[in-house]
């Protein structure tokens, strides 16, 4: 199927959508984008999404260049032209064509932006959250603003494919001794009773599904402590599990190849699961 595609104030056939070559997304990796997930034909979390849209264009001196508003009546006009029940809305913002520059174009510059969609039968019944993923560790050899959730990702592409190489699904990422986050994705360990992960700083992006999860483990009287872990005390944990808009709560059940606690999926990743899946439909949109 021909998808609808949003680009720059048009709904267009996938194949008829262009961008310019001098787009500054193309040239100098200088956008932003956001990653929506759709259930049951509804958005979940967009206002999360919307909100940490304009901090990252803030933090890059770029406008917003379309109000929330429209935004999300872009996003629903999608996942209604392309019948979307199950999968993802991708939007991207950039600061827009322009010669080759260094320095950022002339204000007023129109900046460029483009909404897809991809369909994703069976992602919240997923079978990889029945069997639960493997990930390797990989050095972090990001830049310094990973906060800022920009269309940079040629390390975690390439962590990927690490991780690919070495028979795994995934990388963490290791500075300092701590885990940061995963390739595209946060990362958790379980400790008795004690869900740890990293706190927030520009080290890690400020997941949307990250604030859901933790909001709802408090709710349901776990134990959350926020603080870089290290691979040993990762390899030593009850369970682990990643979190983001297109895999929710995923298990993983092997780091660097050594099991973690009984090499399956563990009960608190899989009720974390659920209740995020049962009240995050709740307020889907
Ligand atoms: N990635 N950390 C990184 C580096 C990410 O790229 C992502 C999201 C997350 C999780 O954030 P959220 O819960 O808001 O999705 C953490 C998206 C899904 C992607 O790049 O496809």
């Amino acid at each position: 199927m021909t998808r609808t595609v949003y680009v720059n104030g048009s709904y267009l056939p996938e194949n008829e959508a262009t961008v310019s070559i001098f787009d500054r997304g193309f040239l100098f990796a200088d956008g932003v984008y956001e990653v929506t997930s759709v259930l049951g034909g509804k958005l979940i979390d967009f206002d999360g999404h919307a909100v940490r849209l304009e901090r990252s264009l803030k933090e890059l001196d770029m406008e917003m260049p379309i109000t929330a508003e429209e935004l999300l009546e872009v996003h629903r006009e999608l996942v209604r032209a392309n019948e979307i029940d199950e999968g993802l809305v991708y939007l991207q913002i950039t600061r827009g064509a322009a010669d080759r520059d260094f320095a950022y174009p002339a204000e007023g510059t129109p900046q460029t932006i483009v909404l897809f969609t991809q369909a994703k039968p069976g992602l919240a019944n997923s079978p990889a959250a029945e069997k639960g993923m493997k990930v390797i560790s990989i050095e972090d050899q990001r830049w310094g603003r990973r906060d800022i959730k920009t269309v940079q990702l040629l390390y975690p592409a390439m962590g990927k494919m690490m991780a690919k190489a070495a028979g795994a699904d995934d990388a963490w990422m290791v500075e300092d001794g701590l885990v940061t986050e995963g390739t595209s994705n946060n990362a958790y360990i379980v400790k008795g009773d004690t869900i740890i992960t990293r706190h927030l700083s520009n080290d890690i992006l400020h997941g949307i599904t990250r604030a859901a999860v933790l909001r709802f483990a408090r709710e349901a009287q776990m134990k959350v402590e926020e603080r870089g872990f290290t691979m040993d005390e990762a390899k030593d944990a009850d369970e682990a599990f990643i979190t983001s808009a297109s895999t929710f709560v995923m298990p993983v059940v092997e780091i660097d190849g050594d099991a973690v606690g009984a090499g399956a999926p563990g009960p608190m990743a899989k009720r974390l699961r659920e209740i995020y899946l049962d009240e995050s439909l709740k307020t889907a949109i």
